[in-house]
């Protein structure tokens, strides 16, 4: 491996996401590892323009792989959106001699990063970490697993009650341009009808469906929305719902914010554990600008250019079945 990398930086930047610390660990056990420096960078962005910046040895990482959140926090920064800020940004990385970056994010994460790299030519690798599993490019976002799984969790609570009162629940997930936490949740959950925005479901289909299942004897039913759906959220649709139809007493629940936090599965810890080795080992082998990701199993590296062009598309399979047994 080539040794021009001598000082990297690594920061959590965006929406936080169960596994991160986990990534944190890896490129900073693995910077160690093939003996060089590195540096966390406090709050994103932010911490590179303010100069939050520490140096991390492998004990910083102790005890951390098991824990939500990030220990570096998380901001989305305005700030680093202009030419100014990135240019204090980058004052302040050559100060601490700082002379290649490891982002863990999403894509707003990334575009920055991008942009950044453009002006400042400085080597960066990102690492994908949000609970959205958004990102083309990689199979897994870190953090997904572990929402999908507290997602589910709630839902089967939800499912006992809506049981014992004959309701109608629409329980809505994040996603905000994406479904894959509603497909996932919408099958392991057993809904009836899943909204996600990358499928154009008309309020006469989803009227359509409730109704089949009330004529089948149907008495309780959870409907999932993810966050982004184009024909309206929770409370939206159940409002709409109720307009139409009072054979359901009909409840909302929102589950936000509590989908980011927790202990990250095992699948999350392993995901981001060689994620982080692999955005450090790219790094020494001279990529820049690219995703770490992971596909087939195989860890894969992905231009800027390919991630932001594409949609990580919702495998036909699951629209598939997801349909087939929610009658
Ligand atoms: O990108 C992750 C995510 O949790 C989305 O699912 C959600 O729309 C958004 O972040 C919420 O962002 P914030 O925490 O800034 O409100």
């Amino acid at each position: 491996m080539e040794n021009k990398i001598s000082k990297i930086g690594v920061f959590t930047s965006g929406g936080d996401a169960p596994g991160m610390n986990a990534a944190i660990r890896a490129v900073v056990r693995a910077s160690i590892y093939y003996k060089k420096e590195v540096y966390g960078i406090m709050q994103g962005y932010e911490g590179m323009i303010s100069g939050d910046i520490v140096k991390l040895g492998a004990r910083s990482v102790g005890n951390i792989i098991q824990r939500g959140g990030t220990i570096l926090k998380s901001a989305r920064s305005v700030e680093f959106r202009t030419p100014e800020g990135r240019e204090k940004a980058f004052r302040n990385l050559q100060k601490n001699g700082i002379d290649s970056l490891v982002a863990i994010g999403g894509d707003g994460t990334f575009t920055g990063l991008h942009k950044f790299y453009e002006e400042y030519k400085v080597p960066s690798v990102c690492i994908p970490g949000t609970i959205d599993n958004d990102l083309a490019g990689t199979d897994y976002t870190i953090g997904f697993d572990t929402a999908t799984n507290t997602a589910v969790e709630a839902i089967d609570k939800i499912r006992d009650t809506a049981i014992s009162h004959n309701r109608l629940f629409f329980i809505e997930v994040m996603g905000r341009n994406s479904g894959y936490i509603a497909i996932n949740c919408g099958i392991a959950g057993g809904a009836v009808a899943t909204i996600i925005p990358e499928e154009s479901l008309s309020m006469e289909e989803l009227f359509a469906k409730l109704d089949e299942g009330g004529k089948t004897n149907k008495k309780s039913s959870l409907i999932v929305v993810a966050e982004g759906s184009k024909i309206g959220g929770a409370i939206e649709l159940a409002k709409k719902f109720s307009e139409r139809n009072n054979y359901f007493d009909i409840k909302v629940t929102i589950l936000g914010h509590l989908q980011r936090g927790g202990t990250p599965t095992y699948f999350d810890r392993v995901l981001a554990s060689k994620m982080g080795v692999a955005a450090v080992e790219g790094l020494l082998n001279g990529k820049n600008d690219v995703m770490v990701g992971i596909q087939n199993g195989s860890i894969v590296y992905n231009s800027f250019d390919m991630i932001m062009s594409h949609h990580h598309e919702i495998d036909n399979e699951s629209l598939r079945i997801a349909k087939i047994l929610s009658i």
